[in-house]
């Protein structure tokens, strides 16, 4: 496994696509409403990354039709938007997105409610969001990557909640998938050693119930197999000697 160190000049670009993406998000959760299609969300989010002189990183991504990755309730991560799906009061949705700025990705997911939604849907969210802020506290150089994975999985499993197995983070730079991958539950061995200038795509997916998915026919859609809610929260992170860059990160979330 190798994994790469970003120069400065690579650095500044993911820093670009990491702005022009958290921006992206905050448009397109102004959007969102109830009773809007799938379809509806993913069209208005090409749009809005491509206004942006971006490139939709996931459209054709191993045959992956769309630019926006919509899961609601208990789709865990990859659903495909659809005119059929519409959204509705109490939903959870994940919008998962990626983005390439001159050669550049970046990527980050967000859940967000529609409307009036359960307590417990709620807390699955907040705690997701939480769940990577506990992880990145370990994102430094000199750490091994286990602490990340290891922090994220005892703060989520403090609930009770499933951590997602079966999908996993990973690195990020010209391509949108690099070494190393990034668990989000608990490893024994430690993983590589974090070196400042890697840029990471950390992204805990958590279920209320259990940690088991399961493939949709589409081969795409993932589900809780016990069809519990799940939430993804996702940023592309810069590894520093002090604390950790959060390229994607946006004022709203
Ligand atoms: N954040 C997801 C990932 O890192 C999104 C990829 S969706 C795909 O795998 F369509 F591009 F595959
Ligand atoms: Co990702």
């Amino acid at each position: 496994m190798s994994v790469s160190i970003k120069s400065a000049r690579e650095i500044e670009l993911m820093r670009a696509a990491g702005k022009i993406l958290a921006k992206v998000h905050d448009n397109l959760k102004k959007e969102l409403r109830e009773g809007m299609s799938t379809l509806d969300i993913d069209r208005l989010g090409e749009e809005i990354i491509r206004s942006y002189g971006c490139i939709p990183s996931f459209k054709n991504y191993n045959g992956y039709p769309a630019s926006v990755c919509v899961s609601v309730n208990d789709e865990v991560v990859h659903g495909i938007p659809t005119k059929k799906r519409h959204l509705k009061e109490g939903d959870i949705v994940s919008l998962d997105i990626g983005v390439i700025y001159k050669g550049y990705h970046s990527d980050a997911a967000r859940t967000h409610g529609i409307g009036e939604v359960s307590k417990e849907a709620e807390l699955l969210m907040e705690r997701t969001r939480q769940s990577f802020f506990e992880g990145i506290k370990y994102a430094k150089e000199g750490n091994h990557l286990h602490q990340i994975s290891n922090a994220i999985s005892a703060y989520a499993e403090s609930f009770g909640y499933g951590v997602v197995r079966d999908l996993v983070g990973h690195g990020i730079g010209t391509n949108l998938h690099e070494d190393p991958q990034i668990p989000n539950f608990a490893q024994k061995s430690r993983g590589v050693r974090l070196k400042a200038g890697m840029t990471l795509a950390i992204e805990p997916m958590i279920n209320a119930g259990r940690f088991d998915v399961e493939w949709q026919e589409d081969d795409w859609t993932v589900v809780t197999q016990d069809h519990s809610l799940s939430a993804h929260y996702e940023n592309t992170i810069l590894v520093t000697s002090g604390e950790p860059e959060i390229l994607s990160l946006s004022a709203a979330m």
